[in-house]
């Protein structure tokens, strides 16, 4: 076992891992952060994308130990303290973007690196964007549009699958 140390969602934290403790399981288990969520063990689902240093990542492709004194960001980080919801979780809630919600954290994290780098993304590049996201219930239509309107824009024309 060895000492990790890392910040997540802007708090110093800490815990042992093995050489094969995933990012994933060290979020979930030891910092009990259970909003990142596990759907696959062959790095496709997305449902455990989180940020690391600035760039969505699948937390089950990395190592813990690859993570340490890293800055890393969670569902968790994304509303704000007294609860109010970031504006792509709104957008979500808004848009009904969500079923089960199995995929959502990984979604919200995705669609917050994409919009970061591309602040007004075309419904080709949303769709491109979440290749790496499986979500089995919404057929993706509402995720979409969910986030074309958290980047203002007008969704009326996204079109229908
Ligand atoms: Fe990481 Fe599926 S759990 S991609
Ligand atoms: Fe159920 Fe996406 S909402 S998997």
């Amino acid at each position: 076992m060895a000492k990790v140390e890392m910040v997540v969602n802007g708090v110093a934290s800490t815990g042992d891992v093995e050489g094969r403790t995933l990012l994933s399981t060290f979020l979930r288990e030891t910092l009990d952060l259970t909003g990142t969520h596990v759907g696959c063990d062959t790095s496709q689902c997305g449902a455990c994308v989180v940020h690391v240093n600035g760039q969505a990542v699948k937390s089950c492709t990395m190592l813990a130990a690859e993570a340490a004194g890293a800055t890393v960001s969670t569902i968790e980080g994304m509303a704000a303290p007294d609860g109010t919801l970031n504006v792509i979780q709104q957008a979500f809630q808004d848009h009904h973007g969500l079923q089960c919600g199995f995929c959502t954290p990984g979604m919200v994290m995705s669609a917050a690196a994409l919009l970061k780098e591309n602040p007004k993304p075309s419904e080709t590049e949303v769709r491109d964007y979440l290749e790496g996201n499986i979500c089995r219930c919404t057929g993706y239509h509402n995720i979409v549009k969910a986030i074309m309107a958290a980047s203002g824009q007008d969704v009326a024309a996204v079109a229908a699958e």
